[in-house]
């Protein structure tokens, strides 16, 4: 697909689509909206030591402002504004003294169920921007209620965003399903290790095309732990990659 798009494999690409110069790190993004570096709540980083040291391969990688976003999911992890904010802060007082001077700011992912449709009415929802709201959806079936629970939340005034749509194997069968997801109101965010095949040859073919198609507005790292920041280290070396991903408007600059 990529010789396709950018001829031979030897040609040498030295600037992207949008005319600007190819970079070989992720600050063409300016932020990341998607990780889990916060201590102790989820299931990425469970101690300050490891925020502070996944924030240090944030910064090395590029990137110069974060909204990391811890899981809201009831049964796992029960996290409120206020579990999060208050783990925020404790990152916010070590980073001057590891040398980290990126803007840190929390989120949340929230995980559709019918906990999150009763937090819709009950409480303000933490968003990435502005009105925008960072959702993602079981991965072994598509909820039977998805379609009424994104549109009470775009009539209470949200803006959905869906995590890793690339990783829901259940809609690679029909890649119309992607477009009713945008139809629905629903931006869409890569994974950017989706790209590297870390999770699995189909999850990898079916992000490949969705950006090829150009469905996706926002890309995420989707952190949690060094080796999430190995793989997507290595998505720096690969020129094919990073033209096309520079080639994209990701609305990442916008945060
Ligand atoms: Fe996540």
């Amino acid at each position: 697909m990529f010789s396709k798009l950018f001829g031979s494999k030897k040609e040498k690409i030295t600037e992207a689509y949008n005319g600007q110069p190819l970079v070989d790190d992720f600050s063409f993004l300016g932020a990341d909206m998607h990780s889990h570096f916060i201590p102790g709540i989820d299931d990425g980083a469970q101690t300050v030591e490891d925020s502070i040291a996944l924030l240090q391969r944030m910064q090395e990688l590029g990137y110069r402002k974060i909204v990391t976003t811890p899981h809201i999911k009831v049964d796992h992890y029960p996290n409120t504004p206020a579990s999060i904010m208050g783990g925020l802060e404790l990152v916010k007082q070590a980073m001057p003294m590891y040398g980290i001077n990126m803007h840190v700011h929390a989120a949340a992912e929230y995980f559709i169920d019918d906990y999150f449709l009763g937090l819709i009415d009950t409480q303000p929802l933490l968003t990435v921007r502005e009105n925008e709201v960072l959702v993602e959806i079981s991965f072994m079936f598509e909820p039977f209620n998805l379609g009424e629970i994104l549109f009470k939340l775009r009539n209470s005034g949200y803006q959905p965003i869906m995590a890793h749509p690339e990783r829901y194997m259940y809609y690679h069968h029909d890649l119309d399903k992607y477009r009713e997801l945008k139809d629905r109101g629903c931006y869409l965010q890569l994974n950017l290790n989706s790209l590297t095949g870390y999770y699995g040859k189909p999850v990898k073919q079916v992000a490949e095309k969705l950006l090829e198609k150009g469905m996706y507005d926002y890309c995420g790292s989707d952190m949690h732990h060094i080796k999430h920041a190995d793989v997507l280290n290595s998505i720096r070396s690969r020129q094919e990659t990073m033209a096309l991903l520079q080639s994209h408007p990701f609305r990442n600059t916008l945060i």
